[in-house]
């Protein structure tokens, strides 16, 4: 069966051949069966077990161009570090679904994809991949339309798979529609739907990180909230629902401690897991720091009682990391599961007194969202209106009205709201948390922006002390 019988539309223009090296797809039932023939623990399966288990999964990012060498990554992560989870990163060419860049790319320069091209490669070199492994893959990109790329890697056997219409669409599109990415992630949701009837569990996480700058914990919960409610509609069973650590340890551990409480309220029924992205903003460089910012997402990911946690690495300011300082930041992450770091105890009453607000505002930016009838156009036409909206956006369909700051224990707060429909009691509590900035003399918007986005980047450690004698 070829590709085009197996997704009834996709992004490629008909006529258009997809990628020159990658066979056609499998027909579904024979997906079906390779998948239920595979021994291998499945992300749903880890998931369910460290919930019961209270464990913290870890989980790098991780993707190169050439088959050989992304067989080989794989393998030194996993021996060097043992992650529960591996990943394979998708190239921007494939994200934008530029197969055929990505194939010419692939050919001439593999080192030049800052990511695994899977489309070109085909689902017979995934399965390779996924064999030579013990862990379970999944799928990291940031794609609007990630039709073929899921269906290629279903096909390949791989059954966790990261986006949705919001969170894939909004940090990394300037120009596609948000109507457009709700069409192609519901196609994706439903396929979800369709392998679940067959016995075949996707999870399907959702990337609250968004632009990750400054992004408020309710705007992110917000977001991956009707995600969620979209892809449950369409059949989707297991949902990880992911959040961004924002450097004040309170008030991220408050946001994962949200997510189940608003799963509890708005998705009974469904298996929602609370994943927590390390800070995605500007990393320091000084590489003590580095691993100090790592070593706290690993702790709130814990506190807040988090399935999963995505790691950074110490080289996170230079760019792609190697594959060294990656299990590096693995090995780092892991310090927070030993039971020494149940001596660090939290202010419970303020942690509390955070989810309660958090949890409010998503409540009230969600209302109108719902209350427009059907949940698609619902939420097209909130982001037309900018009730729902996402700051420093690259999209121009989300207006960027809204405007973060950090208070003074640099936990994340709104200074402008746009058109979200928060309440008054809201914006008061937000208002005060930031009036010893904003009443100042001396405030001054930009340059505050400017100091609470390079928050982490300002903060050297000190090295050793020279002459000491030792
Ligand atoms: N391999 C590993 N990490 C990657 N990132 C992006 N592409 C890759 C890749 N191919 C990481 C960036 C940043 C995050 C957004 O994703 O380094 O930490």
């Amino acid at each position: 069966m070829s590709a085009n019988a197996v997704i009834p539309v996709f992004a490629v223009p008909p006529g258009q051949a997809l990628a020159r090296t990658a066979p056609p797809l499998p027909s579904f039932a024979e997906t079906i069966a390779y998948l239920k023939s595979r021994r291998k623990r499945s992300v749903h399966e880890l998931l369910v077990e460290a919930d019961a288990k209270g464990s913290l999964l870890i989980q790098p990012r991780c993707g190169v161009g050439a088959q050989a060498k992304m067989a080989e990554l794989l393998q030194v992560l996993e021996r060097d570090a043992r992650p529960d989870v591996l990943s394979l990163t998708i190239d921007a060419y494939t994200r934008l679904c530029q197969f055929e860049r990505a194939d010419e790319v692939l050919r001439e320069n593999p080192h030049q994809l800052n990511g695994y091209p899977l489309v070109c490669h085909g689902y017979e070199r995934v399965r390779e991949l996924d064999q030579l492994v013990e862990a379970p893959i999944e799928i990291r990109h940031g794609s609007p339309d990630a039709r073929l790329l899921f269906e290629t890697s279903i096909a390949g056997g791989i059954t966790a798979f990261e986006g949705g219409a919001i969170g894939y669409n909004v940090p990394y599109s300037k120009d596609v529609p948000i109507r457009a990415s709700l069409a192609y992630w519901r196609h994706v949701d439903r396929r979800c739907g369709e392998l679940a009837e067959h016995g075949i569990i996707v999870d399907r996480e959702l990337f609250g990180t968004l632009t990750a700058v400054l992004m408020p914990p309710s705007i992110s919960l917000a977001m991956t909230l009707l995600e969620a409610l979209c892809a449950v509609r369409e059949g989707v069973r297991c949902l990880s629902i992911a959040c961004c650590q924002g450097g004040s340890i309170a008030q991220d551990v408050a946001a994962l401690r949200a997510i189940r409480q608003l799963a509890g309220k708005y998705l009974p029924g469904v298996a929602v897991f609370p994943v927590l992205h390390q800070f995605m903003g500007a990393f320091p460089a000084d590489r003590a720091a580095a691993e100090a910012l790592i070593l706290e997402g690993a702790l709130a990911a814990r506190k807040g009682r988090g399935i999963k946690v995505i790691n950074k690495t110490y080289e996170e300011a230079y760019g792609v990391p190697t594959a060294q300082a990656n299990a590096l930041g693995i090995w780092t992450t892991r310090l927070a599961n030993s039971r020494i770091a149940d001596f660090i105890v939290l202010d419970e009453g303020e942690v509390a007194e955070e989810t309660h607000w958090i949890v409010r505002e998503v409540d009230e930016i969600v209302a109108p969202v719902l209350a427009r009838g059907d949940l698609y156009d619902g939420i097209a036409g909130a982001f037309d209106d900018g009730i729902l909206d996402v700051p420093f956006s690259a999209s121009r369909y989300a207006r960027g009205d809204v405007l973060p700051m950090r208070d003074r224990t640099g936990a994340i707060r709104y200074h402008h709201v746009g058109q979200l429909a928060l309440s008054r009691d809201v914006l008061q509590r937000n208002a005060a948390l930031l009036d010893h900035a904003t009443s100042s003399p001396s405030f001054n918007v930009f340059d505050k922006l400017m100091r609470d986005i390079l928050h982490f980047v300002n903060q050297p450690t000190p090295g050793p002390i020279a002459g000491n004698g030792i």
